[in-house]
């Protein structure tokens, strides 16, 4: 199994829609029952992105109650599988954040046990900041994708990042830590000096590959599909493409 944890300092940046549609990307090239996705963000909206609008139950719950994750690994339509943070009230998410502080491991052991594929792919989507889940993917992830957006709020939170970064390669030698600009408008002169350098400052550690703003993404997400079946040709569609061919090129897959 290799695990792919989608993260930033910053929210709105894109996570979520960035794990979602690499996700398609990748069960595009991989196949049917290759590629999973785990929602370790309380707002529980990383299942609205691949079709399944009407999911209540999800890990925290389980967590909580001790059962086995796959409960609640829903096949999606996208060839995806989808395991939800599901609905939960504040006692419900704190509870599992007590789980999680208490088992450092939590997410792998569940994860290992989950009865995904030997060579699966799990892509996971966290909040934003440092956080319980943070750490918690820090310790079982291969492959980190950290989402930036070419500005300057994106770019001061750069330092903080590094830090995790340098913490985890303590005790985790071989994790890849990789940024990715995501909403580039080569049209915005700011946006694109900005990004330009950003690939300067991060040289060996950002992916070559920018993911544009492109409007068929909140119009797929409308549909409550990735972009990359909403509308194949678009700009965002052939940037995820690219990234999940460099992202498997990364596992050596
Ligand atoms: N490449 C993109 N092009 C256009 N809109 C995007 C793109 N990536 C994300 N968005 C939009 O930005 C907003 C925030 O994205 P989201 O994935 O929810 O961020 P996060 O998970 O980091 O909080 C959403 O409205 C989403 O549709
Ligand atoms: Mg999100």
């Amino acid at each position: 199994m290799s695990v792919i944890g989608v993260v930033s300092m910053k929210g709105g940046v894109g996570k979520t829609t960035t794990t979602a549609n690499l996700a398609s990307a990748l069960a595009i090239k991989l196949g049917r029952g290759s590629v999973s996705v785990l929602d370790l963000d309380p707002q529980n909206a990383l299942r609205w992105h691949l079709g399944l609008p009407d999911t209540q139950q999800g890990v925290c719950d389980l967590s909580r109650r001790g059962g086995d994750w796959r409960q609640v690994a829903f096949p999606s339509p996208f060839n995806v599988l989808c395991l939800p943070y599901g609905q939960a009230d504040e006692i419900g998410r704190m509870a599992f954040e007590d789980v999680l502080e208490q088992h450092p491991r939590w997410v792998s052991d569940q994860l290992d046990r989950a009865g995904l594929k030997q060579n699966a792919l799990v892509l996971i989507d966290t909040p934003p900041g440092p956080s319980v889940y943070l750490r918690q993917v820090f310790a079982c992830a291969d492959f980190i994708l950290v989402v930036l957006l070419a500005d300057a709020g994106s770019y001061a939170t750069v330092p903080a990042m590094q830090t995790w970064r340098a913490d985890a390669s303590a005790t985790r030698p071989n994790l890849g830590v990789y940024y990715v600009l995501n909403q580039v408008d080569r049209s915005d002169p700011l946006n694109r000096d900005t990004a330009a350098f950003l690939h300067q400052q991060l040289v060996s550690c950002i992916c070559p590959v920018d993911i544009h703003g492109d409007e068929a993404v909140g119009e797929a997400l409308a549909f409550t599909q990735p972009v990359l079946q909403y509308e194949p040709h678009a700009q965002a569609s052939l940037d995820m493409t690219r990234l999940a061919t460099w992202v498997l090129d990364m596992l050596n897959r």
